[in-house]
């Protein structure tokens, strides 16, 4: 794999925003996922809303294997799958959305494969994000919502679900924490692109935060806007 630098948020890629949500299975991503959409739908962007692993025709038949695969996947073509359903993915359905203008925003990205297969299994963590960043391009969002929950506080939503579990969402407590763990380790390294939240609290509160910061970013390339208009 050649080393080259990620895309710098907003740098390098196209007019378009590209916003991620990460954390563990049952902390609430499709709920904010969704109260964010509709708040900027309702200030005229438009929204492509995705996720992965199965956000492409490809990828519904990758998460099948990865999510429900009955018989052993070994951690390398685990994250194999994973990579490939993401490279499929970002030139296929994410891409083009960012350079039309939209907004992504996604359920799970790259550093879902540095948490799951990274810490939790027994691959090094350089090691997947470097596969995820080769399998993309070198593309990383301009913001990542980081929703922070307890492992067994997160349990008992699913729990509550009543649906059964994946492949995963059957780990041990000891992985769950160590994906935590992790994702908290990677919002730490990059705080400029992680939002991190404590996703116990009310759904109508993470929300607002989330919009915060989405604006803070939607000024941000207008101020650029406005001063790349006036050369
Ligand atoms: P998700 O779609 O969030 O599950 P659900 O729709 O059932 O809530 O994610 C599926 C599982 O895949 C989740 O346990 C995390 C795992 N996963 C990885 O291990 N690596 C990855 O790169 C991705 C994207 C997901």
């Amino acid at each position: 794999m050649t080393p080259e630098a990620p895309e710098a948020s907003g740098a390098g890629h196209p007019a378009g925003l590209f916003i991620t949500f990460e954390g563990g299975d049952g902390v609430g991503k499709t709920t904010q996922s969704a109260l964010l959409e509709e708040w900027l739908a309702a200030r005229g962007r438009t929204v492509v809303r995705t996720r992965e692993p199965g956000g492409s025709e490809v990828g519904v038949l990758i998460r099948d294997i990865v999510l429900h695969h009955r018989g052993e996947v070994t951690p390398r073509a685990e994250a194999l799958l994973y990579a490939a359903d993401r490279a499929h993915h970002i030139e296929t359905v994410v891409r083009p959305a960012l350079e039309r203008g939209d907004v992504v925003i996604q359920d799970r990205y790259l550093d879902s494969s540095v948490a799951y297969q990274g810490a939790g299994r027994v691959l090094g963590r350089e090691e997947v994000r470097d596969l995820s960043l080769w399998a993309t391009g070198h593309l990383l969002p301009d913001l990542t919502v980081l929703l922070d929950l307890d492992p067994s506080a997160a349990r008992k939503r699913l729990d509550a679900d009543d649906k059964p579990f994946d492949r995963l969402e059957s780990e041990q407590s000891a992985f769950h924490d160590s994906v935590r763990t992790e994702y908290l380790a990677l919002a730490d390294a990059e705080p400029d692109r992680f939002l991190v939240l404590d996703a116990s609290r009310v759904a109508a509160d993470l929300a607002t935060d989330i919009q915060g910061r989405v604006q803070s970013i939607l000024d941000a390339d207008a101020a650029d806007g406005a001063v790349g208009s006036a050369d």
